[in-house]
C-alpha cells in the first residue's frame, strides 16, 4: 500500500487510518516493499545489467555488513547517488532498486519513504534548516526504528547545493545551513541506524555538495543509452503498445525500424519513448485510431526529437 500526500483518490484516502495520511513534512509517500510494481519499473529500464548489479549488489551489501562492522573499519554512511543528464532513468532505477534489495531478503518488511525536496526549502530565514533537520532527526529516525528503510531524495542539488558555488541571491545563509544540517544528519543517521539507505539522485551533480558526495558510498554514473539501448527501448514501447494496439507490433519487422533506432541515438529514455506518443499523435486520425501509426511516423518523431535535442544542446 502507497500513502501519498494530497494526491489520493477518495476510497484510497477512506481506506487509510489518521497516522498514514500525516505524513511528516517533506515525505512525498510511503509504501511498503517489496512492491511488484516498483519490481516492473526496475524492469522497464533498460541500462547495462553490470549498472544494475552494481547497484543491487551495494544496497544489499548495506543492509549485510552495517549493522555488524564497526565504522571505524568500514565507514559506510548508507548512501548510493546516481548522476546522469535528465531522462536517463535514475528515478526509476532508485524505486526499483528500493524493490529488489527489500526482495532479496526474505520475510523483512522494508518501507520505502520518498522525501520531496520542494517541501521543506522556504524563502523564512532558518526555516529550511529547521525543516531539514526535523525530517532527518525525526521521520526519518523513526522509520529507521520501526524496519528497514530506504529513502529517495530525488534531485539531492536543492536540499544539499554546494556552499561553495552560493552567490548573495535566494537566501544563501539558510541553504548554507541547510547543507550543513544535511551532512551533519546523515552522519548522527550512520551512526546509530543500519538498517537505513538514502538513494539520492542528481542532474546538476556540479551543483552538490562535495562533502555530500564524499559521504555517498557508491556514485553511479547513468549514462544516456548507446545504440543497442535505443533499440530495446523503442521496441519494449512499441511492444507494450502493442499488448492494447496489436497491430503496432508490425512496426518493429519494418526494415526501417534499425533507422528509427539510428535517429534515437543521443535521446534519453524519456525523450524515446515520449517521441512514440509523438507518432501517434501525428494526426488527429492517427491520434483517436493510434494502431494506424506507421514506421514513417515514428521516423518523422524520432528525427524532430532529434532537432529538438540538438538544438537544446547548442
Ligand atoms: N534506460 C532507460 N530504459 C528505458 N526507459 C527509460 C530509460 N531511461 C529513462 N526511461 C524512461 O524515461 C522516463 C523517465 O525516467 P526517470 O524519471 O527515471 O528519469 P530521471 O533520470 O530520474 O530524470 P530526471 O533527471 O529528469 O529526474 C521513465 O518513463 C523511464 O521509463
Ligand atoms: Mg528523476
Amino acid at each position: 500500500m502507497v500513502f501519498y500526500r494530497g494526491r489520493g483518490n477518495l476510497a484510497r484516502m477512506a481506506a487509510l487510518n489518521a497516522n498514514d495520511l500525516n505524513l511528516p513534512k517533506g515525505i512525498q509517500s510511503s509504501r511498503e516493499l517489496p512492491d511488484p510494481e516498483l519490481g516492473a519499473i526496475w524492469d522497464s529500464i533498460i541500462i547495462d545489467e553490470a549498472v544494475k548489479s552494481q547497484l543491487l549488489s551495494q544496497a544489499v551489501l548495506n543492509f549485510t555488513v552495517r549493522a555488524k562492522v564497526q565504522r571505524s573499519v568500514l565507514p559506510l554512511h548508507g548512501v548510493i547517488f546516481l548522476v546522469g543528464s535528465p531522462g536517463t532513468g535514475k528515478t526509476s532505477l532508485a524505486r526499483g532498486l528500493a524493490h529488489r534489495t527489500a526482495e532479496s531478503f526474505k520475510n523483512a518488511k522494508f518501507r520505502l519513504l520518498e522525501v520531496e525536496p520542494h517541501m521543506l526549502t522556504s524563502s523564512a530565514m532558518g526555516k529550511t534548516q529547521r525543516a531539514v533537520s526535523e525530517l532527518f532527526s525525526q521521520a526519518i529516525a523513526e522509520a529507521a526504528l520501526m524496519g528497514p528503510t530506504i529513502v529517495l531524495l530525488d534531485e539531492v542539488e536543492t536540499l544539499a547545493a554546494d556552499r561553495s558555488k552560493m552567490s548573495l541571491e535566494a537566501n544563501p545563509i539558510d541553504i548554507h545551513r541547510a547543507t550543513d544540517a544535511v551532512l551533519v544528519q546523515l552522519d548522527v543517521l550512520a551512526e546509530q541506524h543500519h538498517h537505513l539507505l538514502f538513494v539520492a539522485t542528481s542532474n546538476f551533480p556540479q551543483a552538490v555538495d562535495t562533502a555530500f558526495t564524499s559521504r555517498c558510498d557508491l556514485v553511479v554514473e547513468i549514462p544516456l543509452p548507446n545504440k543497442e539501448a535505443c533499440g530495446r527501448i523503442l521496441k519494449d514501447c512499441l511492444t507494450g503498445l502493442a499488448k492494447t494496439y496489436p497491430p503496432i507490433s508490425k512496426l518493429l519487422s519494418s526494415p526501417k525500424f534499425d533507422h528509427c533506432v539510428n535517429e534515437c541515438v543521443g535521446l534519453d529514455g524519456r525523450a524515446i519513448r515520449k517521441l512514440v506518443a509523438n507518432a501517434l499523435a501525428s494526426s488527429p486520425q492517427t491520434a483517436m485510431k493510434p494502431e494506424h501509426v506507421t514506421i514513417e511516423d515514428l521516423l518523422a518523431a524520432a528525427r524532430a526529437a532529434k532537432v529538438v535535442r540538438n538544438k537544446g544542446g547548442k
